[in-house]
């Protein structure tokens, strides 16, 4: 018997990355998917990895931040599988190969590694209104609205599992080159144990995985583009001197999903020793 056999699992941000790891891997452990994102092409790939796998799947497009889109997107589910019983909120917007990103990255990895004159990073100050509301918009308010629309169909039936994605960003100042994601990572942490008090009872596990590096998209296009220093100031803050795998975070994802652990409103934190 698989861990997961025959559940009905959402995952957000299914295309690329770690949601398309964490996808595959519930199909692996005999879970039907409903998978979204915004990028039509990853998610048919996810959904052919998983219907490779003998499960099925729903692909959907849909932005999270959109409240309408989710609604509908959860109404399709319930429609097609009767029911979601495992929400992993993984979307998100997070910072990105651009140049403008880059730069602030390797300035705020220099900052902390190496010796020099202390001064302001320039960062805040450099953050515009409609940025900063798109790092919500998608982080926070998207954990929001799927987090509502599942609790809908799992609150009745008096069972769930939620796990959301936070970060190392949300825990201190690992990230201080985007402080729009770290923010709203950390909103995604404190939104994770209220809405695991709220929902305890109505035997629903509610618990938060904070990322440290995944080997996903983003960093590999930092990984192509910076120098050899730029990569020595990341790896040397990982005491393990590499960053994580998405099977490394996939795997802890499935357990969450299942039935075999007593965790509620738990922030776990698999960074290779960069947080202890
Ligand atoms: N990569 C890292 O080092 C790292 C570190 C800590 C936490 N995380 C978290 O892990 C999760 C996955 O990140 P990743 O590294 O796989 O990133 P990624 O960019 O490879 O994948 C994110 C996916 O989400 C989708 N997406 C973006 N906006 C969306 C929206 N509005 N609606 C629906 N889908 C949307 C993208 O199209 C993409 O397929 C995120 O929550 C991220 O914050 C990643």
């Amino acid at each position: 018997m698989t861990k997961l056999q025959d559940k009905i699992a959402l995952v957000t941000g299914a295309g690329l990355g770690l949601g398309g790891a964490i996808a595959q891997a519930m199909a692996r452990e005999g879970a039907n998917l409903v998978i979204c994102d915004i990028d039509r092409e990853a998610l048919a790939h996810t959904r052919a990895a998983v219907e490779a796998a003998g499960r099925q799947c729903l692909a959907l497009r849909c932005d999270v931040s959109d409240r309408e889109a989710v609604d509908a997107m959860f109404a399709q589910a319930a429609e097609r599988f009767g029911t979601v019983d495992i929400l992993v909120n993984n979307a998100a917007r997070i910072p990105s190969g651009s140049k403008e990103d880059l730069g602030r990255r390797n300035r705020h990895y220099a900052y902390v590694t190496t010796p020099m004159p202390r001064q302001s990073l320039g960062i805040v100050t450099s953050l515009t209104d409609d940025d900063w509301l798109k790092w919500w918009g998608v982080n926070m308010h998207g954990v929001f609205y799927c987090t509502r629309a599942a609790l809908r169909l799992m609150e009745p039936r008096r069972s769930g599992k939620i796990i959301n994605i936070a970060s190392v960003a949300g825990l201190g100042t690992g990230s201080a080159h985007s402080p729009g994601y770290s923010a709203s990572k950390a909103g995604v942490i404190n939104l994770t144990k209220t809405t695991a008090l709220d929902v305890a009872g109505a035997n629903i596990y509610v618990n938060a995985i904070a990322c440290g590096g995944v080997m996903t998209p983003p960093f590999q296009q930092f990984f192509a583009t910076a120098s050899e220093a730029e990569k020595n100031n990341l790896l040397q803050m990982i005491p393990l001197g590499r960053l994580g795998e998405p099977s490394e975070y996939a795997s802890l994802a499935v357990y969450l999903a299942s039935d075999e652990h007593y965790l509620v409103g738990q922030v776990i934190s698999p960074n290779g020793g960069y947080v202890m």
